[in-house]
């Protein structure tokens, strides 16, 4: 049977992700195992960020759109090897189809929305869980991605015309637009057998 236990990861820097509840563990390895998750989630949400504000301050959106199209996956492969953990983004809406959401994380992401519709904010939601893949066990965690003012100027319903033409022509099925400030863009998604 499982034990469900909950206990509170608070991660050493701005991302923190929550109390998260992990089924099938020890607590001690729970413990542990999200403790590593949240570095991981640092390990590639901040260099990202940064990525992002760099750009940004640099040459605006159109500069920006470059920067992320093409160090997003470079910052995840970085972040995985030097923490061993699988690590990406994915969401309801993806603009790049390589981030569409596996039927884990599918289910994940409408309990988000669900726990947002019932008052909780994006910046705490997270789970942890451990599953079976394939006759493997495995410790899946995600945490919400909330949307910022500074997102929309690629996520939200108001798009420049020449950053909308510099996105259809990357991402020609482009679904993540018209996004308000406060709603879950998405999310950090991590993986590691055990
Ligand atoms: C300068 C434009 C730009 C800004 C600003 C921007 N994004 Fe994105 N975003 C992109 C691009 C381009 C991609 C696709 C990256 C790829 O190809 O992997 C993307 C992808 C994502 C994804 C991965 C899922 C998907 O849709 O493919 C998430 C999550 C995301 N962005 C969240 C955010 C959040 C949160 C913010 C604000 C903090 C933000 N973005 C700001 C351009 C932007």
């Amino acid at each position: 049977m499982n034990r469900i236990l909950t206990a509170a990861v608070v991660a050493a820097t701005m991302i923190s992700v929550g109390v998260v509840q992990v089924s099938g563990a020890q607590a001690s390895d729970a413990e542990a195992l999200k403790a590593e998750a949240a570095k991981a989630v640092m390990a590639f949400g901040g260099p990202l960020k940064k990525a992002l504000e760099d750009g940004m301050q640099q040459g605006g959106p159109l500069n920006a759109i470059g920067v992320c199209n093409e160090k997003a996956p470079g910052i995840a492969q970085q972040a995985a090897a030097d923490t061993g953990w699988s690590v990406a983004r994915t969401s309801l809406k993806v603009r790049n189809t390589n981030n569409a959401p596996d039927a884990w994380e599918l289910a994940t992401l409408n309990e988000f929305e669900a726990r947002k519709a019932g008052g909780e904010s994006p910046d705490t939601i997270a789970k942890a869980e451990i599953v079976e893949e394939n006759g493997q066990k495995t410790f899946r965690f995600m945490k919400a991605i909330g949307t910022a003012d500074v997102c929309l100027n690629c996520h939200g319903a108001n798009l420049k015309p020449e950053v909308a033409a510099k996105l259809d022509g990357l991402y020609p099925n482009d679904q993540a637009r018209g996004f308000s400030t406060g709603d879950i863009r998405g999310a950090f998604t991590l993986k590691k057998a055990l």
